[in-house]
């Protein structure tokens, strides 16, 4: 296939234009009822190589890809040539030169690597360390824009709780949900904020938070990515964090509840928030396969 490789590290790198399509496309093969099998994506092949542990992303790229009639492939980094010393920007070199059509990676660090711009394959960030996870905030979007019936999310309130600082999830879904027009507030500690939100939406305590929550999301400690993970104490964490069901009612009637997963019960979020009627959590897994498909096309388009 002669592809025009697409670099999807960011979501800088997509433009409204490109939102916006893949978000149509996404809401259409959805109303279809099935994400079409498309014949002109049979000879494709989507690669995945996950540095780092996963359950969502990668089964959610997989599911998108074979749904499409895209084969996947699968890359293993405990039963590869990495258990024989080889570094992983020499695994990643190896991959591309296999020439899959798209190749999804995650990794503990950010994306520098020369080579994945050299290629003519399309790379997908499936998150980079603390820096960004793109995909993750184009299916949160969506939810948010699905389950409030709009074309933007101008005028809701977007309250981030947890770990800001180390959460690849949260600085792209800022990014994006500042993009449309929401106003996103963060809850965490002060050494855990970032300078994506307006200093004044910066929260350290519940008591300041504002009336009028439209979404809460819940985010997990990044205790793999503590400079200090030994001075972390959980149960102090989750005593000023945890999103218990008298909290949520404080934010607001109507106020849904998202979580990127994986899911500390009791930590981030109390058992009965995560299944809480107004829980978007499972369909924003369900989402995630539509909104990853739209992108596979794209990158193949
Ligand atoms: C997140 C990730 O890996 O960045 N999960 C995800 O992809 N759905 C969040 C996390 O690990 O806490």
């Amino acid at each position: 296939m002669d592809i025009d490789g697409k670099r999807i590290i960011s979501v800088d790198d997509l433009s409204d234009g490109d939102v916006n399509r893949l978000f149509f496309h996404a809401h259409s093969m959805r109303d279809q009822k099935c994400i079409h099998d498309d014949k002109t994506l049979k000879n494709a092949v989507l690669m995945t190589a996950f540095f780092e542990p996963s359950t969502r992303t990668r089964l959610s790229f997989e599911m998108a890809a074979l749904r499409l009639g895209v084969r996947t492939l699968a890359f293993h980094a405990l039963s590869s040539s990495m258990a024989k010393g080889e570094c992983e920007h020499k695994t990643i070199t190896n991959l591309l030169a296999l020439q899959p059509d798209i190749l999804v990676i995650r990794r503990d660090s950010p994306f520098e690597l020369p080579l994945v711009y050299k290629t003519t394959a399309s790379i997908i960030n499936g998150g980079d360390g603390v820096n960004e996870h793109p995909t993750q905030a184009l299916l949160d979007c969506f939810t948010l824009l699905d389950h409030f019936r709009c074309d933007s999310l101008r005028g809701l309130r977007i309250l981030i709780i947890g770990d800001v600082a180390h959460s690849r999830v949260a600085h792209s879904n800022i990014k994006l949900m500042s993009r449309l027009l929401a106003e996103v507030w963060t809850l965490t500690p002060a050494h855990w904020q970032v300078n994506l939100v307006p200093e004044h939406r910066r929260l350290v305590s519940f008591a300041d938070v504002p009336k009028n929550i439209d979404v809460v999301m819940c985010l997990r400690v990044q205790k793999e990515r503590l400079l200090d993970a030994h001075a972390f104490s959980e149960q102090i964490f989750s005593k000023d964090y945890c999103l218990t069901a008298s909290r949520l009612d404080g934010l607001g009637n109507n106020c849904v509840v998202l979580h990127p997963g994986p899911i500390n019960l009791g930590a981030e979020i109390a058992a009965d928030v995560a299944n809480h009627p107004r829980s978007l959590i499972n369909e924003q897994v369900k989402n995630g396969v539509l909104v990853r498909a739209a992108l596979i096309k794209h990158c193949l388009s």
